[in-house]
């Protein structure tokens, strides 16, 4: 579908729909009348599968408790296999009600108060906020800015394992909010280093289906699949198919005895059922969501090259990150705002409302991050502002 047909059959107008994106600007940024580029979901319906598998549902009138039928688990199966090469046993999966929950509960099954946790910064900042609550040690790796294009300091990564007795590894597979989608050769180092190590791997692959570049590759297929074992993949259909609100995520457990320590944390902590919606959802999504997805693909590339280019054209002293995966995209404006005025510069002057840089970690200030996945006239209002603003 083209960029304009698409924008026209799916963009909606979200305020007053207790939108945490547009309507709770005041309580957030202090500010209610700004453009909301910040939390990643999308200003777009649902496809039509979707909508029409949960309209059934509501019509049939009864909520009570459910639970994933066959259909459910070979429709994740069939995309996992033929998107991502690797085919899901139902016996591996086990659900929760988001992937960031699901961190919190696979940090206390796999680790002990005061074991030191290892991310890769800048990096979606629920990790360390997952690390702290659960009195884990936090230890940050930062990547290694190349003009706006983020790689990986292996040399770092590993001292740090060692020099902190690193457990756990939480890796972002595609990497919000950098927009790196991890080669095979970066993550065979990286989960060599993990091995070798003995420490174990949570792999957020919630990102996997919005790539541009290069395909994404599960962590659990690296190096043949060597690392599997210990590899905890989370994923989910919320970011890709904007059903955030309907809380339902997938955790794969490949290796029995991982999986076991997991359900025995999950008996004695996790009494919750799954949603009947989160999961009917789900599986409409998976079973032939790929050609609504490729239409999205188009208007959200088309959203970043506004950006890019507008930026390079009219403010070339801003560096945009590329986009290889992901929705959102990371801005670096350290030449032309001073870190302290940032707030001031993106709210007061220009009206927006954006992640900033330091949320992902120490030394970001100056940066922000987009979401992308909005109308192109909002994209186009956006940058226009900030250039305009910089005088
Ligand atoms: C990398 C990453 N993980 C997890 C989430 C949130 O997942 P959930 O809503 O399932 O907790 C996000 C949301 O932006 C994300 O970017």
């Amino acid at each position: 579908m083209e960029i304009e047909e698409f924008v026209e059959k799916y963009y909606v107008e979200r305020q007053h729909t207790n939108s945490l994106k547009w309507d709770l600007l005041e309580e957030r940024f202090g500010q209610a009348d700004l453009l909301p580029l910040w939390v990643a979901d999308m200003d777009f319906k649902v496809s039509q599968a979707i909508t029409k598998i949960l309209k059934d549902r509501i019509l049939h009138g009864v909520y009570g408790y459910t639970f994933a039928g066959k259909s459910y688990y070979q429709a994740y199966n069939n995309w996992m296999e033929t998107y991502f090469s690797f085919p899901i046993k139902e016996e591996w999966v086990r659900f929760s009600t988001g992937v960031v929950q699901a961190i919190y509960h696979l940090l206390y099954t796999f680790t002990d108060e005061n074991d030191s946790v290892i991310i890769q910064t800048p990096v979606y900042y629920p990790f360390s906020d997952a690390v702290k609550d659960t009195n884990r040690r936090l230890v940050n790796v930062d990547l290694v800015n190349n003009d706006g294009y983020f790689t990986i300091d292996f040399e770092r990564f590993e001292q740090a394992i060692i020099d902190q007795s690193v457990k756990l590894y939480i890796h972002c597979s595609p990497h919000n909010p950098v927009g790196r989608v991890w080669t095979e050769e970066e993550q065979a180092n990286l989960f060599a280093i993990c091995q070798k190590h003995n420490v174990l791997i949570i792999s957020d692959e919630i990102h996997q289906d919005f790539t541009f570049e290069r395909e994404h590759i599960p962590a659990a297929n690296v190096s043949e699949g060597v690392h599997r074992p210990r590899v905890i993949t989370v994923n989910s259909a919320s970011k890709s198919f904007n059903i955030a609100g309907l809380t339902h995520c997938n955790i794969v457990i490949t290796d029995d005895e991982l999986r076991q320590k997991y359900d025995d944390f999950a008996n004695s902590m996790i009494k919750t059922e799954a949603n009947i919606m989160g999961l009917f959802a789900t599986e409409a999504a998976y079973v032939d969501g790929m050609d609504w997805i490729d239409s999205l693909k188009n208007v959200i590339f088309n959203n970043y090259e506004i950006v890019r280019d507008y930026f390079t054209k009219f403010a070339p002293e801003i560096t945009v990150s590329p986009l290889e995966g992901t929705y959102l995209v990371f801005v670096d404006l350290r030449k032309v705002v001073k870190s302290d005025e940032m707030v001031e510069f993106i709210q007061e002057k220009c009206g927006l409302a954006v992640d900033y840089g330091e949320w992902f970690g120490e030394g970001y200030e100056g940066f922000i991050r987009l979401n992308l996945a909005t109308k192109p006239e909002n994209i186009e209002k956006a940058v226009q502002t900030i250039v305009e603003q910089l005088g």
